[in-house]
């Protein structure tokens, strides 16, 4: 009797922890190969440490589960094909991570159909977020560092010369640069659009020293491909005939600071984000990234829209005590804020899903024997998306 007594209340106490035992799934892609395959670990590096130093805040029994994608680079079939299965063989609750724009609007009626939200933590041409009611994105749009570029940039430099990868983001990068530096009375000599992948830059550099701009504005995605533009415009001699080289911080993203060297000094750009931020959450990011990973890594900022996109999905399974509905996880993306994250205060704009941050100016600077991006001023303390802001009064 007893020992019927005791099985009963084993039984009884296993399918009550059944019951609150939950698992939320998150469907994460990006990429870990080609073009920009060494920056995937950053981003996923971000999530997994997030989890780990939160996961105790989580409601009792609530688990999550991430699961990795390879999109091989700018692949919007390969990406469809993944959100697909992620969704209908994985049943995740959650798609989230992708680094590039094609990727991303590849995926986003897939989110819109499945009822998925999918937090973009990167991917950053500014119409994306449109595209599904699903979307919500805590990386950036390249008009939120290209427009206040623009308008630093007329107060210095009277001529300029835009240079950027010819995809979304880059077209968006060379549009709000161009309005806002000749709004500010500077002349854009040219606008030139390189291909995505191995562009010529020694041919396109030596075009731009021919036309003689006293700043060349650049964006190309984050990578080894900054590496490339540094180099070609030190060799080609850019930089000693006087030309400044400036730029969404893309171009001087701080894993590629070593590769670049000496060069990199100088560079100017505008970004939400630098390794060297000195405010307390900032320090105390990057001190846990490198007791995690080892002194001499750096997060960059695909980590820091990975890690604060991870704490946006903790707020909604903590607010829905694990039981995730769609549509209230999107009302409580689109109210979500943080006054300490690593960046400063971020908030999720609830109009647009868009992050709304500050912009800082930074200069590539040596500090200690490293390069670092030396954060100069504060340009905006609260950017909204300037595109949807300037569609608004249209
Ligand atoms: C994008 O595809 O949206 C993208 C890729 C790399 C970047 C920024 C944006 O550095």
């Amino acid at each position: 009797m007893k020992a019927v007594k005791l099985l009963l209340g084993a039984l009884l106490a296993l399918s009550a922890s059944a019951a609150f035992a939950q698992t939320i799934k998150i469907g994460f892609i990006t990429s870990y190969s080609g073009l920009n395959g060494n920056l995937g670990p950053y981003m996923e590096r971000a999530v997994r440490l997030y989890i780990k130093e939160h996961q105790k805040e989580l409601p009792p029994g609530v688990k999550i589960e991430l699961i990795t994608r390879d999109d091989t680079g700018p692949n919007p079939d390969k990406a469809k094909q993944l959100a697909q299965e992620l969704i209908v063989r994985d049943k995740v609750d959650l798609l989230a991570g992708v680094i590039f724009t094609p990727n991303a609007l590849a995926i986003a009626p897939l989110a819109t159909e499945a009822k998925k939200p999918f937090v973009i933590m990167n991917a950053g041409t500014a119409v994306i977020t449109t595209r599904s009611p699903y979307i919500a994105r805590t990386s950036f749009t390249l008009w939120q560092s290209s427009y206040p570029l623009g308008q630093w940039a007329a107060k210095k430099f009277k001529t300029a010369y835009t240079l950027v990868s010819d995809f979304g983001p880059g077209h968006d990068s060379e549009t709000a640069f161009s309005q806002a530096f000749e709004a500010g009375g500077g002349k854009v000599l040219s606008k030139v659009r390189v291909p995505l992948q191995n562009p010529d830059w020694a041919a396109y550099m030596q075009r731009v020293k021919d036309a003689k701009p006293e700043a060349l504005m650049v964006f190309i995605p984050a990578g080894k491909t900054a590496t490339a533009v540094m180099k070609n415009f030190s060799d080609l001699g850019l930089a000693s005939a006087g030309i400044k080289l400036i730029g969404p911080g893309d171009i001087t993203t701080e894993e590629e600071l070593p590769n670049m060297g000496d060069v990199a000094i100088g560079a100017t750009t505008v970004f939400h984000w630098s390794a060297a931020g000195e405010r307390p959450a900032n320090k105390a990011f990057v001190a846990l990234w490198k007791k995690e990973f080892g002194q001499n890594e750096t997060p960059n900022f695909l980590s820091v829209g990975s890690w604060d996109g991870t704490a946006m999905i903790f707020e909604a399974i903590k607010q829905q005590k694990g039981k995730l509905d769609p549509d209230k996880t999107m009302e409580i993306f689109k109210n979500w804020k943080n006054p300490n994250s690593p960046r400063g205060p971020i908030a999720i704009d609830p109009e647009t899903r868009d992050i709304i941050q500050p912009e800082y100016l930074r200069e590539v600077r040596k500090v200690g024997g490293q390069l670092m991006n030396v954060e100069l001023e504060t340009l905006g303390a609260a950017v909204k998306d300037p595109w949807k802001e300037l569609q608004k009064k249209k």
